[in-house]
């Protein structure tokens, strides 16, 4: 048993490895991976940023991305964020998930990521500091997955992540088949690599976590509340959600990503996986009431160690418990 003196510059020094972990866990954990398969890629490396048109007269800051959609919403609110309380001009690249989704516009000129001019703000919890940034900091490298990066400017990220027509239409032609006559409330499962590949780092979803929530809304919201489940393995869903009890579930098949985030989007309410970007962005674009379970890193793992949940849950959002 290292004492404490140890372990902590054990842990100082694998801290390369881990953040290099940490990304090759995110990137993987945020996908979506059973629909729109050929929809997924990876921006590796920094040539998007050639595609830019302005000029660099004032601060810029950017990221180097990582991850999939979900982080790369963290990372691009964390930005508009921090460049709002340091007096830059938040860029962005074109040709990326954000820009698949959202009516998003690129304004990066040249590659701002330079060995000298990054920082890395924490992943899972809120580093005060990223708001006091030196004069040539020019490229956060990290996740940035905390609402406290951008929460004092809600409004205006709510706005940046508005859909492009034709995701809000898909989503909105299903919903409107379906009979929505109440408040609706989207489920957002994850599982797949939460189930496979992370299990001695988190804990997944469970029915019991599905059930409680579900049963909280309907007390709330009366018995004609509609849940609409969307999922990266939704035969589960289908399989463990009880239909006999909730008798106004809908499952949302063969929608890309975008699609289902705008069907999160446009509920009222959530029901999200913790831990999942996907589902945390799905509810802060609804904007209204949400249940996760706490606890979705498991005590003692490495990764833990990062994560603060109220830098990363809203503050009003309800804990519901999944055991
Ligand atoms: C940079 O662009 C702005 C408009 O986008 C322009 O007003 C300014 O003159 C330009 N500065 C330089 C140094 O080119
Ligand atoms: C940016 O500023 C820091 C601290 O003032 C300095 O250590 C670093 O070398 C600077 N980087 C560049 C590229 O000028
Ligand atoms: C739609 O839902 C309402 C309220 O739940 C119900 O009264 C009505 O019968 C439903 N209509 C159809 C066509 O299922
Ligand atoms: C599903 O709900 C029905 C009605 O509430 C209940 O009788 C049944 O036991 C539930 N099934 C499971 C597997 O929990």
């Amino acid at each position: 048993m290292p004492s404490p003196v140890n372990l902590q510059s054990v842990f100082f020094i694998a801290g390369i490895w881990m953040t290099n972990m940490i990304y090759f866990m995110l990137s993987w954990s945020n996908s979506h991976q059973s629909v729109a398969r050929d929809w997924i890629y990876e921006v590796t490396d920094y040539s998007f940023a050639i595609q830019l048109h302005q000029n660099n007269s004032e601060r810029t800051l950017t990221f180097s991305p990582n991850g999939r959609l979900g982080n790369r919403m963290f990372q691009y609110a964390s930005l508009v964020g921090i460049a709002s309380r340091s007096h830059g001009n938040p860029a962005v690249a074109t040709s990326d998930f954000l820009s698949e989704c959202f009516l998003i516009s690129t304004n990066i000129k040249k590659n701002l990521c330079a060995r000298g001019n990054d920082k890395h703000p924490a992943d899972l919890h809120f580093d005060r500091w990223a708001f006091h940034l030196g004069a040539n900091v020019t490229c956060l490298t990290s996740l940035m997955q905390s609402w406290r990066y951008f929460g004092h400017v809600s409004d205006r990220i709510r706005d940046i992540y508005s859909f492009r027509d034709r995701h809000k239409q898909t989503a909105q032609q299903w919903m409107n088949t379906l009979n929505l006559t109440s408040t609706v409330v989207s489920v957002q499962i994850r599982r797949t690599d939460f189930v496979n590949q992370y299990t001695n780092l988190i804990n997944p979803i469970t029915v019991k976590y599905i059930n409680t929530a579900m049963h909280m809304y309907r007390r709330v919201f009366g018995k004609t509340v509609a849940f609409l489940v969307v999922s990266d393995d939704i035969q589960w869903c289908k399989q463990y959600i009880n239909t006999t009890a909730f008798t106004t579930v809908y499952f949302s098949e063969n929608h890309s990503p975008c699609v289902d985030l705008a069907v999160q989007a446009s509920a009222h309410h959530s029901i999200i996986t913790s831990g999942s970007s996907f589902g945390f962005w799905g509810a802060f674009l609804a904007n209204g009431h949400c249940t996760y379970f706490p606890g979705w890193l498991r005590t003692g793992s490495w990764y833990n160690l990062d994560m603060n949940e109220a830098d990363y849950y809203l503050p009003h959002w309800t804990p519901v418990p999944r055991t």
